[in-house]
Formats: C-alpha cells, sequence, structure tokens
C-alpha cells in the first residue's frame, strides 16, 4: 500500500517537473540500467539519438514550450521523496508522548477517525482494540474475504511500524499533509501505538510514556509474521506458487467455471460489513441503467465537488452541510450568495479557505451555485 502512496506522491511531482529531468539525478545507476534509461522505477525503455523513446518529450524540439508550469527543484523533490524503512532508513531523531499525541490526535485527526481512532463514514479505524487478541488468526492475510484473517486495520494488520511513521508525516492530517513536525509525527505514533495497545519492550504505553527513534525501531508488530505466502527472501518464490497451487487457500476453496454459486449470490464485502439495512435499499438488478436520452447536461460544478468537497460535505459527520439536505442549507441560503462565495473561498471554523484546494476563486463560486443548486 505504502509503496502506490509513494509512486501517488511522486508522480504529482513529475508532473510538476513536465520533464524527465527529474530523474536525472546524481546517482547513475538509478538512471541507467543495462544501457537503456530507466524512466519510471521498473520500465525501461530503449534510448534513441541519446533520448529515450515512446516516453520522452523533447520539449525543445517544440517552437513554444508547453508552459506547464516549471521544473520542480531539487529541493522540492527532497522535501516529498521520504522513505522511512523497518530498518530505521529515513526514520529521524524526535521524540513525543502518548499524552501529546492524544491532545494532537483531539486536534487534528478524530474529526475524520473518531475519538479513540474508533473510524468514522468513509475513514478508517486506526484501532480495534488490543492489536494481539481479537480475532481468530493473523496469519493468511493475503486471502481476501477469509474471515480468518486478520482485521485490517494498522495493529492487527500492518507488518511494520515504520510505515505508521511514514504515512502520518507524508500524508496527514488529509486536508494538510507535511504540517507536522517530526516531534509530533513521534507523539502521533505513540498515542496510536498506545490505543492499538502494542507493548514496546514488553512495556505498556501510559499517559507519560514518551517515543523516540530508538524506543520506535524496537516495536514489534503483532502481524509481522503474518503474511502468507511468504514472498520475501529465497524461497519466496517457491512458497508463492505452492500456496497459489493449492486453491483451497483462496476464494471459496473450489475451481469452478459454472454454477459456482450454490443457492443466491452474495456480495462477499457487503455481507461482510453485517449492514443490511442500506437506504436505499441495495438494488437486486443486474443490468445498467438506462442512458436518457438528451438529460440534463451535467453541472459545471460538479466534476470539483466530487474531487474536493464531497470528501466533507458528502455526509453531516463533521458539521459541514450535506449535498442535498435542503434543512441544513435553508439558513445558510439566507446569508445570500455573496457570503456564502467569501466563506468557501476564505474558510469558516471547520471549511478550509477554498475547501484545501488552490483552485480561482471563480471555480469555487461555481462549486457553490452546485451545492446550492442541490438544496432548492
Ligand atoms: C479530513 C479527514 C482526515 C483527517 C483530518 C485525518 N485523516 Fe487520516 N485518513 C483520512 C483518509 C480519507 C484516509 C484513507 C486514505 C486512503 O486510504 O487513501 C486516512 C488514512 C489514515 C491512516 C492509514 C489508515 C489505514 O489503515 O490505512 C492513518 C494512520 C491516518 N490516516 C492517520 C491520521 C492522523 C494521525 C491524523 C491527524 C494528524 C489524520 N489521519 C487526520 C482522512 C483524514
Ligand atoms: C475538510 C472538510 C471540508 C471540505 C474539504 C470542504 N468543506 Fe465546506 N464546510 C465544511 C464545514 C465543517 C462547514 C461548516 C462550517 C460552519 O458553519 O462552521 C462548511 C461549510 C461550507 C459552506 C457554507 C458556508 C456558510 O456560510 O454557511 C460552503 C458554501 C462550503 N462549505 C463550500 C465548500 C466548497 C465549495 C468546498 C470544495 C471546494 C468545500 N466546502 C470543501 C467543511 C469542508
Amino acid at each position: 500500500m505504502f509503496k502506490s502512496y509513494r509512486n501517488m506522491l511522486l508522480s504529482a511531482v513529475v508532473v510538476a517537473a513536465a520533464s524527465t529531468t527529474l530523474f536525472a539525478g546524481s546517482d547513475a545507476s538509478r538512471t541507467y540500467a543495462n544501457g537503456k534509461k530507466v524512466i519510471d522505477g521498473g520500465s525501461t525503455y530503449p534510448v534513441k539519438k541519446g533520448m529515450t523513446s515512446l516516453y520522452h518529450v523533447n520539449e525543445k524540439a517544440h517552437k513554444t514550450s508547453f508552459k506547464l508550469g516549471r521544473s520542480a527543484t531539487k529541493d522540492e523533490i527532497n522535501a516529498w521523496n521520504i522513505d522511512v524503512m523497518p530498518d530505521g532508513t529515513g526514520l529521524p531523531e524526535g521524540h513525543g508522548t502518548v499524552e501529546e499525541g492524544d491532545a494532537l490526535y483531539d486536534e487534528k485527526c478524530s474529526s475524520c477517525h473518531a475519538d479513540f481512532g474508533t473510524g468514522g463514514a468513509g475513514y478508517p479505524a486506526l484501532q480495534k482494540g488490543n492489536a494481539y487478541e481479537g480475532q481468530k488468526s493473523l496469519t493468511n492475510q493475503r486471502v481476501d474475504g477469509n474471515d480468518e484473517g486478520p482485521i485490517r486495520v494498522f495493529g492487527t494488520y500492518w507488518p511494520h511500524a515504520s510505515t505508521l511513521w511514514w504515512y502520518i508525516k507524508t500524508g496527514m492530517p488529509h486536508p494538510h499533509p507535511m504540517s507536522l513536525t517530526d516531534n509530533e509525527v513521534y507523539a502521533l505514533c505513540a498515542y496510536i501505538v498506545s490505543i492499538n495497545e502494542i507493548k514496546i519492550d514488553g512495556e505498556e504505553l501510559d499517559d507519560d510514556y514518551e517515543l523516540n527513534r530508538k524506543k520506535f525501531l524496537k516495536i514489534v508488530m503483532p502481524n509481522k509474521d503474518g503474511f502468507i505466502p511468504k514472498i520475501d527472501g529465497k524461497n519466496g518464490v517457491e512458497n508463492a506458487r505452492k500456496f497459489f497451487n493449492d486453491f483451497k487457500n483462496y476464494g471459496n476453496g473450489t475451481r469452478c467455471m459454472k454454477n459456482c454459486f450454490k443457492g443466491k449470490p452474495v456480495l462477499a464485502r457487503i455481507s461482510g460489513t453485517g449492514i443490511s439495512d442500506y437506504q436505499p435499499p441495495i438494488s437486486e438488478k443486474k443490468e445498467l441503467p438506462k442512458k436518457k436520452a438528451g438529460g440534463a447536461a451535467e453541472h459545471p460544478g460538479k466534476k470539483v465537488y466530487d474531487a474536493s468537497c464531497a470528501v466533507c460535505h458528502g455526509t453531516d459527520a463533521m458539521g459541514a452541510p450535506m449535498l442535498g439536505d435542503k434543512k441544513a442549507w435553508a439558513p445558510r441560503i439566507k446569508q445570500g450568495m455573496d457570503t456564502l462565495y467569501d466563506h468557501a473561498i476564505h474558510g469558516l471554523n471547520g471549511m478550509p479557505p477554498k475547501g484545501g484546494t488552490s483552485l480561482p476563486d471563480a471555480k469555487i463560486k461555481e462549486v457553490v451555485d452546485y451545492m446550492v443548486s442541490k438544496a432548492k
């Protein structure tokens, strides 16, 4: 998971760089492999006339440049190019107590992850009680839909604590990544480890417990050895082959091409949640809805809303007026459009300026128009 998230961050930098100069680092082994230029980590492309084929855009060949921003500076790239590895590579010095983490958590995280990390609608839980107990097994985590496997939260699932440090530092709080100091990240990690009831060196983490780099590296995650098959190490390929050759290890344990379901097919994911009273109820129809001929065009504000505002306005869980909730919007609309625009652009309490985006004012106004249109 963390690999792909990191790649996502890096690809954002790549877009900013808008050229391949990003990869022309001092580390030659990274730039060249087997005489070919390495472009995106894993893939290699043949070099022609000193340039990488297929992938390469030669801006100089164009009379006018693409004018897509500017190249990211070395410092900008370094600022985001953070790895924190299980062996401590990339983990800086620092310290923070459980108590400090608790206060920070209440201030910066609980609005989404809920009190004590129990998770909210659409936001992952950060603990499910004692990480050593409360489930059948910590092994066989690779088998999807297997209720013998671990509950998929940090304490019960993640094999390395280093990912937690890295994830919080580079990705959280969601609207303001990279805003936390190293000490704050240590404090938050201390708090999250404590609510998962994970011990460090046999010691429980009480409020006064101060986490630092040395102690952090002593954290042994309960699910450290739970990743079956073991795909690392010299027997990795063999292990994986053996595991996947035995079809009892995955799916419903039988190979089949037709009449695979006995009785009514169930959606594993939905049935697994234990929730059955969805409103509106889940459709049992299998065909796609028919396209309406000449239906109304999509509102111009909808795209931005979906991408940048729905995270908070899609529910009323965080005090944001929910899209389409007429009652919640009525008193706000009464203030007049100018006030609504102003609050959306400059922020209001839990409403971050421009919803945390850096879009032009006109775009934000368009989205407000869309939200208001849905509340009428
Ligand atoms: C505005 C909402 C929001 C806030 C505030 C927020 N988070 Fe998150 N957090 C998310 C979302 C959404 C995800 C899931 C992201 C994904 O899976 O791509 C997430 C994921 C995480 C995860 C990974 C959980 C997992 O099991 O995959 C951790 C750890 C985490 N957040 C910690 C924090 C901490 C610590 C803070 C406070 C400093 C914080 N978050 C503040 C929305 C938020
Ligand atoms: C991090 C969560 C969050 C995001 C993201 C967010 N909002 Fe909000 N928004 C809120 C909250 C909370 C309120 C209620 C604030 C209050 O009344 O104290 C609010 C209120 C508003 C209001 C009503 C203001 C008023 O005067 O009553 C508008 C309009 C609005 N948001 C527009 C947007 C738009 C447009 C976006 C996306 C570009 C957006 N919001 C993204 C949390 C968010």
